[in-house]
């Protein structure tokens, strides 16, 4: 899939990180969800087997550092090792840091196996690593990214343990304003259906017909955020100018690179009819739009049923 220069991608990210709740909100979900379904893997029998954890895409670590903590609780007696994979040299950096600073992790039961690579190139030493199994293997707001979605979930589903648990966040096109905003806008975009495949934005909507067609049993929860998007009408701001491309790259049907001028102002245009105003204590008075994501949840094997059914 086509992607901002990734330097300018990075500054975009952070440009949307830093007005929006999205982190807090995920971190939220893990803390208050995660428990129950980590309690559901079919963990090794011995206390002595290494627990493997991967994060696909994991940025700068911090959901894969609280998931990460959540399995130790799970597996107090267990050797961890956890596999991260980002092609972001700045962003592993941090995930490194963050990591190093953990004192949970200091204990030397905790190991780290880092891979400044995209999730295709790690996919294809799996087959060099046939005796690898992970127990939790987590892809949160990464899929827009790959190659290809199915192929990347099979290959990843492949390498779970029977009984491992999989988990998968990715925009969700219910109760997402924002997406009803370019809706709005898009309409006016003569032949944008012309547009390559590969140009479209990948919504949960593209991943439960794979998960079907692999037969997994799935559950899959919508979670909504709000971004705050003031800056985006400010005239000549270039923060306003890389939240928007941001958005764009991530929550437009149509993937654009970057918006001309008169673009722009269509779709600022069209964001403005379902912006609400912020009533929180930092963002009374700002323009705050609701988005949404899925949390797509499964397990591996015949395992996946008994949980269901609630004897696992
Ligand atoms: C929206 S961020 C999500 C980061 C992190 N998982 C989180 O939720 O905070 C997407 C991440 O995927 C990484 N990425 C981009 N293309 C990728 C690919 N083909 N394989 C793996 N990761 C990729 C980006 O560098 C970025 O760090």
């Amino acid at each position: 899939m086509k992607t901002l220069d990734e330097t300018y991608y990075v500054q975009a990210l952070e440009a949307f990180i830093e007005r929006c709740d999205q982190e807090q909100v995920t971190l939220a979900w893990i803390r208050a969800k995660m428990p129950s379904l980590l309690k559901a893997v079919r963990w090794p029998v011995s206390t002595a087997e290494v627990v493997s954890v991967v994060g696909v895409g994991s940025g700068k670590g911090i959901m894969d550092v609280d998931v990460l903590k959540l399995v130790q609780q799970e597996c107090p007696e267990n050797p961890l090792h956890c596999i991260g994979i980002e092609p972001n040299p700045d962003e592993l950096a941090r995930y490194k840091k963050t990591a190093a600073g953990e004192k949970d992790f200091a204990l030397g039961s905790t190991t780290f196996e880092w891979h400044e690579k995209i999730s295709e190139e790690f996919e294809s030493l799996l087959p060099s690593r046939p005796d690898s199994r992970y127990h939790v293997i987590h892809m949160f707001q990464m899929l827009y990214h790959v190659r290809d979605m199915e192929e990347t979930i099979q290959n990843y589903y492949n390498k779970l343990t029977e009984g491992g648990l999989m988990v998968i966040t990715i925009a969700s096109k219910d109760g997402n304003d924002l997406l009803k905003a370019f809706d709005d806008y898009e309409s006016t975009i003569p032949n944008l259906h012309d547009l390559p495949a590969q140009n479209m934005k990948r919504y949960s909507d593209d991943v439960l017909p794979i998960l079907r067609r692999m037969a997994i049993l799935h559950h899959s929860e919508t979670v909504s955020y709000q971004v705050d998007v003031s800056e985006c009408f400010v005239d000549g701001s270039l923060a306003g100018k890389m939240l928007l491309d941001f958005i764009c790259l991530t929550n437009a049907t149509c993937v654009y690179q970057s918006l001309a001028e008169s673009d722009r102002s269509a779709l600022l245009n069209s964001m403005s009819k379902y912006c609400k105003a912020g009533i929180g204590e930092d963002d009374r008075g700002r323009r705050m739009l609701t988005l949404t994501f899925d949390c797509i949840t499964f397990y591996k094997g015949k395992h996946a049923q008994s949980v269901c059914n609630g004897v696992a």
